[in-house]
């Protein structure tokens, strides 16, 4: 049985899928199991990652655990899962932890590098997965494209290479699944470094009509943020964030392919499946 957590989110709803599809047993752990719209073949569980002792009857039966990273309860989640048996944990990390740009010392980096270390000392065969930006997250451009097709934002030459989610819960199933990848850290990236200017034009190419990204400066985005009901001081911490990350060139890893046996998808396959949820 494998007991996947972040059941309902962008990556954890493929690695149950995923699971099932290769015939694997999936307990899927979400605080609303009444609307979590999961596969009929996943038993669906009530739990909450910042209460442990709601998880903990999840643990029951379990080999491998792919873990959500959700602050502060790692440790009593982790305890609770070695003295149920669970052999294996899977955390979803982010490449941010390996940043040394200014602003990438942020509270929610610190807690990714804290959950890591929780991990690392367990006890269990862990593995680290480590993804950069995904590519869901140039969904916040809908309203917009839709509205018009300008993206405007900070940044526009700043690149990455995004990577699909279906890719990251592949190689997590994997490394659920198999052995060899006890102890690794594994950074995941898209195929190909784009700018944000490149990731709109693409995304119009799939839409079927122009889409472009407009840069504004960091402070009229900071006003669009918080707008759009972002607490300013997270507001703050994402644009000292990108401002360390402009100009650095986008890393790419081969790891999705070396550990899936094939190459990442590209972005472009990724616009052409959500192509409607720009319309
Ligand atoms: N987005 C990026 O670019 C990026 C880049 C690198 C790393 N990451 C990592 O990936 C994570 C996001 O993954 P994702 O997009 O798959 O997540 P997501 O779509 O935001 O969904 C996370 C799921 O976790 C569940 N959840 C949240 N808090 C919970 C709690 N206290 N107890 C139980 N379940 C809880 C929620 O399910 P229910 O509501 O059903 O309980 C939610 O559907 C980030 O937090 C970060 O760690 C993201």
């Amino acid at each position: 049985m494998f007991l996947v957590t972040g059941a309902t989110g962008n990556v954890g709803r493929h690695v149950v899928h995923q699971l099932l599809a290769e015939g694997e047993s999936v307990r899927a752990l979400t605080r609303s199991p009444e609307g979590a719209r999961l596969p009929a073949g996943a038993e669906v569980v009530g739990g909450d990652l910042n209460r442990p002792e709601t998880v903990e009857p999840a643990l029951e039966g379990v080999s491998a655990l792919f873990l959500f990273p959700s602050p502060g309860t790692a440790g009593p989640i982790l305890r609770a899962a070695g003295e149920r048996g669970v052999r294996r944990v899977v955390m979803l990390s982010s490449s941010s932890v390996e940043y040394t740009t200014d602003g990438a010392d942020n509270a929610i980096v610190a807690y990714h590098k804290e959950i890591e270390h929780e991990v690392e000392t367990s006890g269990l065969e862990w593995t680290l997965v480590r993804p950069c930006g995904f590519a869901v997250n140039t969904l916040q451009w809908a309203p917009q494209i839709r509205a018009g097709g300008v993206v405007r934002g900070p940044y526009a030459e700043a690149e990455m290479a995004l990577i699909d989610e279906r890719d990251i819960a592949d190689v997590a199933t994997r490394v659920l699944r198999t052995d060899g990848h006890v102890g690794a850290k594994y950074v995941l990236t898209g195929p190909e470094p784009l700018t944000q200017t490149e990731q709109a034009r693409r995304i119009g190419e799939a839409v079927g009509r122009p889409v472009r990204y407009e840069e504004v400066p960091p402070a009229v985005a900071r006003e669009q943020m918080i707008l759009n009901r972002v607490p300013a001081d997270l507001a703050d911490m994402t644009l000292r964030f990108q401002a360390g990350r402009a100009g650095v060139p986008a890393e790419i890893s081969s790891t999705v392919e070396e550990v899936t046996g094939r190459p990442a998808r590209t972005f472009d396959q990724w616009a052409a499946d959500h192509a409607a949820d720009f319309r």
